[in-house]
């Protein structure tokens, strides 16, 4: 194969790819690698061209060693920074009719990020475990010393203590909850699930909670019944985290309120869909907010949520479960007015709807 025919195999190739020889001269670039090097980069030096001594050391390596080398190479953008894994091969002379490299780019941005919000994650959760054990410990020691023969205070410090490991288990089975949707994401559920029935026993179920709040939880289903293929648990687990947080955070407005009504069309939708309105009238949530709160530990005053016995997770839970069940998830809220969390869920083929005529 000559240079020509290498240019014109290499030319089209999404990944960028130059050839220098071994004068150190490029001279093969493809278009996603003049692309991604600017200008004009072939027939020129390779040194004046990258410009990046990690780079230039992989090239370099291939080069005088004649060995396949790695490095890295980064396009700076307007705001990010792109990172490129770089493979340097040396050419078979005898094939390619010319001796030198040839050196592919790899954009591994997204592999970094995963790896970056790993990190971020376990930080995260380390953290939020650090707090209660360290209250924990503190009390322990209270404990065993000065309070041991202080009836009053032991009392206090066992209260305290109790909430703390609850607060621990509430992260793990959140931590749990997450995992296990997270695992099956790509699996849909198979069940039929009545949506509306569901939403009643876990209005029932809150009662306490919402009166120890102060606030009511009022219905409006505008259906009996409204059958989606889904979880039971999982759909359980959204609708009663929607209505806590609307206790949690908008009960100074007295009342959450639920409503549930079949839409016929709702854009991306094939079917009919049921669209649950979780909506209260609290202090609302102020917009920078809204596009972050189904990250993981986002919250807008993590002090206040951890009083309320938070976790940050709630949210990130519920957007992973909507997920697996192909629905979409809406947050409306406007500051002082309260908030409205939207679930749309498809209404599911049944057998009559299926049988055609
Ligand atoms: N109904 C609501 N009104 C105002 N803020 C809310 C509401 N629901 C959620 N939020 C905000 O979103 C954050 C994330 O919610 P969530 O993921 O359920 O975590 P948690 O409730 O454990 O703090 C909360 O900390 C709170 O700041
Ligand atoms: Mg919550």
């Amino acid at each position: 194969m000559d240079l020509n025919q290498l240019n014109s195999v290499l030319a089209g190739l999404p990944h960028p790819l130059l050839v220098v020889d071994s004068e150190n001269r490029i001279r093969i670039a493809n278009d996603a690698a003049r692309e991604l090097l600017g200008s004009e980069p072939a027939e020129r030096n390779y040194v004046a061209v990258i410009r990046q001594p990690g780079a230039l050391d992989c090239i370099e390596n291939a080069l005088r060693h004649r060995r396949r080398s790695e490095g890295r190479f980064m396009r700076a953008g307007a705001s990010t920074e792109t990172t490129y894994r770089m493979v340097a091969i040396p050419l078979d002379r005898a094939r390619s009719g010319l001796s030198g490299v040839i050196v592919s780019f790899e954009d591994i941005s997204h592999v970094e990020e995963a790896e970056q919000m790993r990190r971020d994650f376990v930080a995260n959760v380390s953290h939020e475990l650090r707090s209660p054990l360290t209250a924990l410990a503190g009390f322990i020691e209270t404990l065993r010393g000065a309070a041991r023969n202080d009836e009053a205070a032991r009392d206090r410090f066992l209260t305290i203590m109790e909430r703390e490991a609850n607060r621990m288990n509430r992260l793990v089975s959140d931590l749990l909850s997450l995992t296990k949707v997270e695992v099956n994401e790509r699996v849909r559920p198979r069940d039929l699930v009545d949506v509306i029935a569901l939403i009643r026993s876990t209005i029932a179920a809150l009662r306490p909670l919402a009166e120890s709040a102060g606030a009511e939880i009022d219905l409006l289903a505008e259906c009996d019944t409204a059958t989606v293929a889904g979880d039971p648990d999982q759909l359980t687990q959204v609708i009663s985290n929607l209505i806590e947080n609307g206790l949690k955070y908008g009960a100074s407005g007295g009342v959450v309120r639920v409503e549930a009504r079949i839409v016929q069309h709702f854009a991306g939708f094939r079917g009919p869909a049921l669209r649950i309105d979780v909506i209260d009238r609290g202090e609302g949530i102020d917009p920078v907010h809204i596009p972050r709160l189904t990250e993981r530990f986002y919250r807008v005053d993590s002090h206040r949520s951890r009083e309320k016995g938070g976790t940050g997770l709630g949210l990130a839970i519920v957007k992973h479960i909507i997920n697996r069940h192909r629905g979409r998830f809406q947050i409306q809220s406007e500051r002082g007015h309260g908030s409205t969390f939207s679930v749309i869920l498809p209404i599911a083929e049944t057998a009559d709807r299926n049988a055609g005529p």
